[in-house]
């Protein structure tokens, strides 16, 4: 199973992230949009797991939820992966370093490679992704001129363990499970 951590989206942050992609899309023609109902925060990405180590998973999760209680994110700022000279992932995150939600991956990070898993070499940096570009694009004056209007607010209460299924459509995205944060 093709697995990874997330904090999912409410209804609202989906439909006004979704208005966002829809402004921004005349302007990045080449662009991959996550359909909108796949929105979330990327906490961790597994890749591919042996059913078998669910649970591990499952105690891994009630464990990093037991350390935090919940939080809220704002999302405002646009930006791109690695840079908006060359982006390859247009994301939208946090203006400042979101100090919890960072906090949260690095649990998650600690734990997963004390479960044998390789270790992630980037930087934790809170993101939703909206786009992906095969051929790395300059998004300077997108991610200057058409960011989010509003502020958007995000609570942040669950840890979500997702199951990825790639289709040629687009990844369907199915929770395995649920661990709210604040107590087991
Ligand atoms: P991203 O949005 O920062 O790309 C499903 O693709 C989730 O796993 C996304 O949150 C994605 O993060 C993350 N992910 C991390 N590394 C990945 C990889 N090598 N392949 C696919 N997804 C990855």
């Amino acid at each position: 199973m093709r697995l990874f951590f997330c904090v999912e989206l409410d209804a609202e942050a989906k439909e006004r992230l979704g208005a966002l992609i829809a402004r921004l899309k005349p302007r990045c023609p080449d662009a991959k949009w996550v359909a909108p109902a796949n929105l979330h925060l990327t906490v961790r990405f597994l890749g591919e797991v042996e059913e078998g180590r669910l649970g591990e998973l499952e105690v891994l999760a009630g464990e990093v939820a037991r350390e935090f209680a919940p939080f809220s994110l704002t999302l405002e700022r646009l930006s791109a992966f690695p840079s908006p000279r060359r982006a390859r992932v247009l994301w939208v995150g946090p203006a400042g370093d979101a100090g919890e939600f960072v906090a949260l991956m690095r649990s998650v990070e600690e734990k997963v490679r004390r479960l044998g898993f390789r270790p992630e070499m980037k930087e934790p940096r809170a993101h939703v992704t909206l786009a992906r570009f095969r051929v790395p694009r300059d998004l300077g004056r997108v991610v200057a001129e058409a960011g989010p209007k509003r502020p958007l607010r995000v609570e942040v209460r669950e840890l979500t363990l997702m199951r990825s299924t790639l289709r040629p459509e687009g990844p369907i995205y199915t929770p395995i499970f649920r661990v709210p944060l604040g107590g087991s």
